[in-house]
């Protein structure tokens, strides 16, 4: 890793361990980018070409020459008002109404370390880091942008985030204020994302870029279900195992907008950031605006170089604290259990079940407070609902624990029922415009979290709760998108600060929880997975990573999750069959080998299996504990695509000395006298000898990865194949 700068020539290069990023001063002062690629040495301004181009403007200065133009040129942090007509990373409205703005270079200098922003996640380490920070400004308005770049020691990646001060003395609004940009001078590119809905997230869908506004986006106040804040620019040869690709992930949980176009020079344009749609932000005299981080990598070897840097960077420099690495408790979750029906007996009966059976931790799900019999009333009144628990949450806390579990708790803190003492108190604190009805999402209105006192008073409730009844993990819930933005206290309404603000009400209650209490596990959800991106994964290690427990749709949704995110990260259960959610029926086996692709645990009523699945769910257990190292800091290979194989499903993950492999293969579709399947691994040490363990069959690692194994016959759809080789 390193950051040269060339004050001469105004020649600015980040070196990673593989790629090289490089940028330059153009002849009248704008930052133009010049390469982000493989890594390479020298100058890289022969790159440039200029060519008079037909209604491409040219800046004033450069009076008669027609050659150079904003429109043409790659850069860094373009904007508009400039003659670039292409996507932007920044939108200025100045305070005469007029839309420009026009960045020229101040300085550059490398800083010791990586940055961090404000009251947003950001990426850590103590690995060793540096920063580039380039300085630009606009002269008439006095806003100045502080690029910056971070590079770490032990990582591929580049962190983007920019800096916006106002150092002159009117207030412009910034209208888009965008994490990245990144130009490309040439090259067809497939566009690689995650859409899905609620219960089905994260669906990899991959198409060429076109000479038009691709569009990634979510509206909803969160990163949501139907988009995810994570993108790919590949090659259109590029696969899991070589050709080129980029990644693009945003730390930050709220609206998003990112952005990919071919321009009609066959330049590509990626933009990412925040929404600006919803965003207007007056930057008074002195004030700074922080954009989210963003994070991009170069793979030239494939999907599957480009998921290890992610995944490594999200273990290790974007989690932290006493759960970053450390194995989560194995847990039972009461929600399809027993959703809104129970007592304190029957969470009891629940956790009494499980610990014989080898489960560490009880998770008491919605339902416990308030009077919160369905889901019409109570969210927003913290308190135990000690009518139908029966007893005190303190008391449920002790039974649990004395049974050798730990205990953990549901909250939904962001959100409000009409039916609660919370909103008959103060109405005034949801979402709600004055003279209109709001609109409703599973019966419940949203808490304005971009006033302190609102996150104040849930913080309050919530330390309390978990404070009497020795909780020791929270799933943090978030059940419908933001609308009928009004909040109470702002001088005027602007939906585009609100929207930002509230965002940063949620980090600092979650910053909150775990300065209190530093040893508390936070699960993130969001109905599932609505809001599994990289900036929550800064607070809560894991996000149950969808509402479909479906072991077979679960394959395709963590399938698409594990391009951006680690297997360490995904909430993953056990739960009863037939499902409850597709009504499909799969084997507990099947159930168990998906489940264990991801922080595992149960959610079902274990006195409804048989003995003999209670003897598997036991053996369950010890596996998991056997391969947790494997598991969550090993390294994880996708083997087929579940969009593209339809004869079974396959990942793998190997320990990264490459001396043991778990692999794991589903069936999708039986076949009558159908044809054998095989399977091949990967990473694995092609003169080392692999011993499978459960036969005691030893085979050469380049066997294995080159002409790979049979997969037993099975003769049911959905059968699970689990098998662990050990390097001799
Ligand atoms: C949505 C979550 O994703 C579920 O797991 C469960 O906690 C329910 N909410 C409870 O209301």
């Amino acid at each position: 890793m390193s950051i040269i700068i060339d004050q001469k020539e105004k020649l600015f290069t980040i070196h990673t361990a593989q790629s090289t990023y490089q940028m330059t001063v153009g002849k009248f002062g704008h930052l133009i980018h010049l390469y982000y690629g493989k890594k390479t040495e020298g100058d890289m301004r022969y790159l440039l070409t200029y060519g008079d181009r037909g209604f491409s403007g040219n800046p004033y200065e450069a009076e008669r020459d027609r050659t150079y133009s904003l429109d043409a040129l790659p850069q860094e942090y373009p904007c508009y008002g400039t003659g670039d007509y292409r996507n932007v990373a920044l939108h200025v409205k100045n305070p005469d109404g007029t839309y420009s703005c026009d960045l020229r270079y101040q300085s550059a200098r490398v800083v010791e370390g990586k940055y961090s922003l404000p009251g947003l996640p950001a990426v850590h380490t103590e690995a060793g880091a540096e920063t580039l920070e380039v300085v630009l400004a606009d002269r008439q308005s006095g806003l100045e942008v502080t690029l910056l770049y971070g590079v770490l020691a032990d990582s591929d990646v580049i962190t983007r985030a920019a800096r916006i001060r106002n150092t002159g003395s009117e207030t412009p609004y910034l209208e888009k204020a965008a994490s990245c940009c990144l130009d490309f001078l040439y090259g067809a590119y497939d566009l690689i994302h995650f859409h899905g809905r609620h219960g089905m997230e994260r669906q990899f869908e991959r198409s060429s870029l076109l000479h038009a506004d691709q569009v990634l986006q979510s509206r909803r106040g969160v990163s949501s279900h139907q988009q995810n804040p994570f993108f790919i620019l590949a090659d259109h040869r590029t696969g899991e195992e070589s050709g080129e690709c980029y990644g693009f992930s945003l730390l930050y949980s709220g609206g998003f907008k990112a952005e990919a176009a071919v321009d009609q020079y066959q330049q590509t344009r990626a933009v990412m950031g925040l929404s600006d749609e919803f965003f207007s932000w007056p930057l008074q005299q002195g004030e700074i605006f922080h954009t989210p981080e963003a994070v991009v990598c170069y793979s030239a070897r494939g999907f599957s170089e480009l998921s290890f840097q992610y995944h490594q960077l999200i273990r290790y420099h974007v989690c932290r604290g006493e759960w970053q690495t450390k194995r989560r408790p194995i847990l039972i979750n009461s929600w399809e259990a027993a959703y809104f029906d129970f007592d304190g007996e029957k969470i009891v009966e629940i956790a009494r079940q499980a610990s014989e059976l080898g489960v560490e931790m009880l998770v008491l799900d919605d339902g416990w407070f308030g009077k919160r019999d369905d889901d019409f009333a109570g969210l927003g009144d913290w308190a135990a609902n000690e009518k139908k628990l029966g007893c005190t949450l303190g008391e449920i806390g002790t039974r649990i624990n004395a049974l050798g579990l730990k205990f953990g708790l549901w909250i939904e803190p962001e959100m409000v029922s009409e039916d609660s003492d919370l909103y008959r108190k103060h109405p005034d604190w949801a979402f709600v415009i004055p003279g209109r009805k709001p609109v409703r999402g599973r019966y419940q209105l949203v808490l304005d979290f971009s006033r302190k006192e609102v996150v104040d008073c849930i913080f309050e409730q919530v330390a309390a709760a978990i404070e009497q009844a020795n909780v020791e993990y929270i799933k943090m819930d978030m059940n419908r998108h933001l609308s009928d933005i009004y909040s109470h206290t702002a001088v005027f309404q602007n939906q585009g600060v609100i929207l930002h603000k509230y965002v940063l009400g949620v980090y600092d209650f979650l910053e909150r929880l775990l300065q209190k209490f530093p040893k508390l596990l936070i699960e993130g959800c969001a109905g599932g997975g609505g809001r599994f991106d990289a900036g929550m994964l800064y607070y809560t290690p894991q996000i149950w990573c969808s509402d479909n427990s479906d072991a077979v749709e679960r394959i395709r949704i963590q399938y698409g999750t594990s391009f951006g995110y680690p297997i360490a990260t995904v909430g993953s259960h056990v739960s009863a069959v037939p499902n409850h959610q597709t009504g499909r029926s799969t084997n507990i086996v099947t159930r168990g080998v998906v489940a264990m692709a991801g922080s595992f645990g149960y959610e079902l009523d274990l006195k409804l299996i048989t003995p003999e699945e209670k003897a598997i769910v036991r053996q369950q257990i010890q596996d998991y504990k056997k391969y947790f190292d494997l598991i969550q800091n090993g390294r994880y290979w996708r083997l087929t695509s579940p969009f593209e194989d339809e004869d079974y499903a396959a990942w793998e993950f190997t320990a990264q000395d490459g001396s043991e492999v778990l692999l794991n293969v589903v069936t999708l579709a039986a076949h009558f006298n159908g044809p054998s399947l095989y399977v091949r691994l990967r990473g694995l040490e092609e003169d080392a000898v692999y011993r499978m363990e459960e036969t005691g069959a030893e085979y050469p690692g380049s066997a294995l990865m080159y002409a790979g194994v049979p997969i037993p016959k099975m003769t049911d759809d959905y059968q699970a194949w689990q098998v662990h080789f050990v390097r001799k």
